[in-house]
């Protein structure tokens, strides 16, 4: 399917359209999560990411009722926190964050960390099963359109299947030039599951914006670093969720789709190394 703009839907496993890009919110600040918000759906944005740790769920919001846009024709994902995990609390955080979003469902909610073996030793996998076990039931409820998973790696995945009744629609992960996760996609589109890219700018202080290939190839396009990063992202099938709060950048990052990178731009942006980012690895956060 040919790709047109920020809204052109991809399918996810269950048959529900997905916008191809989303609008990011992590470390939007409370006060200006609104205007923001109502900036991007204004300029054209119809799928937003949040999650109740941004602690911006309201104003996220506030924001779709100021756009002025109909809530069907938006797709809305949050995500839930750590210290809620296991099956009755996930069901209670799932209610929190409708009601700090002043909505009746939500298009999509994710896990938003694998419980790890670092933290919890073999209790782990027991944990992540029951926490995915009250994300199927809210999914059989109605009140959710797509339920999935965000910082899993493949083998995580692979062991949330071995008790699962549904399968995954989407993984959240970290994806940028500099860490480029390559192998971890392909094994989990190999499965049938749509990955997600977060900081796919490379997040607050990374360096993915002035490395010198990147320059190189958003001059030869006549692009900025910016737009060639998102557009790595998107050939790969992957889907970004740019973060911005100023409306020309926000306007900048949709405009990426009348342009195409060759295999040989992809693989040398692929092969680029130590940009900054976050670039953590889920078995050993200690959050
Ligand atoms: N699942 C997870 O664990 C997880 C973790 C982190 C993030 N996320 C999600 O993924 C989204 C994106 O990640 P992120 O916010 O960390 O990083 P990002 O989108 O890669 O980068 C955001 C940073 O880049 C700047 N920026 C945006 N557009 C720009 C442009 N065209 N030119 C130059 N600078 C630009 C932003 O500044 P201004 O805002 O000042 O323009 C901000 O400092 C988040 O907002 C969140 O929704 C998920």
């Amino acid at each position: 399917m040919t790709l047109e703009n920020v809204n052109s839907p991809l399918k996810l496993n269950n048959g529900v359209e997905i916008p191809c890009v989303g609008y990011g919110t992590f470390r939007t600040d409370p006060a200006v999560t609104a205007q923001a918000v109502k900036d991007a759906i204004q300029a054209g944005f119809r799928h937003i990411d949040t999650a109740m740790i941004y602690h911006n769920e309201e104003g996220v919001g506030q924001g779709i009722k100021a756009s002025g846009v109909d809530r069907k024709n938006l797709f809305i994902t949050s995500k839930l926190w750590n210290t809620d995990r296991g099956y009755e609390s996930t069901k209670e955080a799932f209610q929190k964050s409708l009601d700090r979003l002043g909505l009746d469902y939500l298009d999509l909610y994710l896990i938003h960390w694998p419980a790890n073996e670092k933290q919890f030793g073999p209790e782990a996998s027991r944990i992540n099963a029951e926490t995915w076990r009250a994300m199927e039931e809210l999914y059989e409820a109605g009140k959710i359109r797509a339920i999935g998973l965000s910082n899993f790696m493949p083998h995580h995945v692979a062991e949330l299947m071995k008790t699962a009744k549904i399968k995954p629609m989407v993984d959240q992960i970290e994806v940028h030039p500099g860490w480029s996760h390559s192998e971890e996609i392909k094994k989990i589109q190999a499965m049938n599951i749509q990955v997600e890219a977060w900081g796919p700018l490379g997040g607050q202080g990374a360096t993915v914006l002035t490395n010198p290939t990147m320059e190189k190839i958003a001059a030869a396009h006549g692009k900025t670093t910016a737009q060639v990063s998102l557009r790595w992202v998107i050939q790969q099938g992957v889907l970004p969720l740019p973060k911005s709060v100023h409306v020309n950048r926000i306007k900048e990052n949709m405009d990426v789709f009348d342009f195409e990178l060759s295999d040989a731009e992809m693989a040398e942006i692929s092969a680029l190394k130590d940009l900054g980012g976050q670039c953590k690895d889920p078995d050993e956060v200690d959050f």
